[in-house]
């Protein structure tokens, strides 16, 4: 049950957002402004209708119109506002650290160069007062050819992303599609990541963690289909980023109450809460939060581990993450 006590907690607390796509959280009143600012012709004649439309039966039927409202986004302002507006609402959350994914392929295949996309997410990433970092994802129902030529197109902007990360279409993609482009990008320092678990086996999660060497699983919620698998992630202390209203949108699970969140935390397993496609599931990152405690038996230990936990999960320095962590503890000890 969630008492006004403990959402003032889950909505207060220092937190961390580690899987956010930047694409998804493009609101349908931002589409309709650029759409008109572009000159681009949409398939819906209003906000309301293109809301209408957001009834998802599964993850592609949301990917086919996540794609169509990414195609309003042309300059560079375009992904600056979009981006300056999730950092907006994020803090409004208390997000104090986000690692937000972005989908240059989408962009590219239409003509938008490469640092048109990277320069504009990455000054809004510069001027907010959250800290934010950027992975660069491939789409991984394109070659695994595409995702190095897109790899080649973001070297002369190393210094702008800390990660890549695999999205898009999971089933019939495995990881070890892209075993050689994540070998690349761990030659090149970065920190790596990957979709899997969300619609895909158990055996997806083990081969990003086996042939592509990630650091965390994006989802990971279907590992608990595999006992053993369980006890690996629990043992090597592998993050899942957890995404409760997608879970739901996209028929994850029928309902929150059946949601496996509070399954993966007795477990000992690393989860995080985290809202994915927020303009596209029903809410951001609090929002998840509220959905999960309002569902699920957890109380106010449940929220300090996972505030913990997604500080613990994040890519930030030994000192900066220290610091995190002792203001979820001063947190806590001013709200016991
Ligand atoms: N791209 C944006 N959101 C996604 C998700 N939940 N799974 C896979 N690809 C995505
Ligand atoms: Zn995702």
């Amino acid at each position: 049950m969630l008492t006004d006590q403990l959402r003032n907690i889950v909505e207060r607390m220092p937190k961390a957002e580690l899987h956010i796509h930047i694409e998804g959280s493009l609101e349908p009143e931002l589409i309709f402004a650029m759409a008109q600012r572009n000159g681009v012709s949409l398939a819906y004649p209003s906000v309301e209708a293109l809301r209408q439309a957001y009834a998802f039966t599964d993850l592609q039927s949301f990917l086919d119109i996540y794609y169509a409202g990414a195609s309003v986004l042309l300059t560079e302002q375009d992904f600056y506002d979009m981006t300056a507006a999730y950092l907006a609402r994020a803090h409004a959350d208390n997000v104090r650290h986000a690692e937000i994914f972005f989908d240059p392929q989408t962009h590219t295949a239409r003509g938008v160069p490469f640092e048109t996309v990277i320069n504009g997410i990455s000054r809004a990433c510069h001027d907010s007062p959250v800290s934010a970092q950027l992975i660069m994802c491939f789409l991984r129902h394109l070659s695994e050819e595409e995702a190095i030529a897109t790899l080649e197109d973001a070297a002369p902007h190393r210094d702008k992303f800390i990660g890549v990360g695999l999205d898009s279409s999971e089933v019939g993609h495995p990881p070890e599609k892209f075993a050689r482009v994540f070998d690349r990008a761990r030659e090149l320092g970065l920190h790596l990541v990957a979709h899997a678990g969300e619609e895909g086996p158990p055996a997806y999660i083990r081969n990003a963690l086996d042939i592509l060497n990630v650091e965390r699983i994006d989802h990971g919620v279907r590992c608990l289909e595999d006992p053993l698998l369980v006890e690996r992630l629990v043992r090597e202390q592998v993050p899942l980023t957890v995404c409760p209203l997608s879970n739901i949108k996209l028929r994850v699970f029928d309902v929150m109450g059946k949601h496996n969140l509070r399954d993966l935390l007795d477990k000992g397993l690393v989860a995080t809460v985290n809202s994915d496609d927020p303009a596209y599931f029903g809410g951001y990152v609090n929002d998840n939060y509220v959905a999960a405690f309002e569902a699920l038996p957890l109380d106010a230990s449940h929220a300090k581990q996972l505030a913990k936990n997604s500080f613990t999960a994040a890519f930030l320095e030994p000192e900066q993450k220290r610091a995190f962590l002792a203001e979820v503890e001063s947190f806590f000890a001013q709200h016991p």
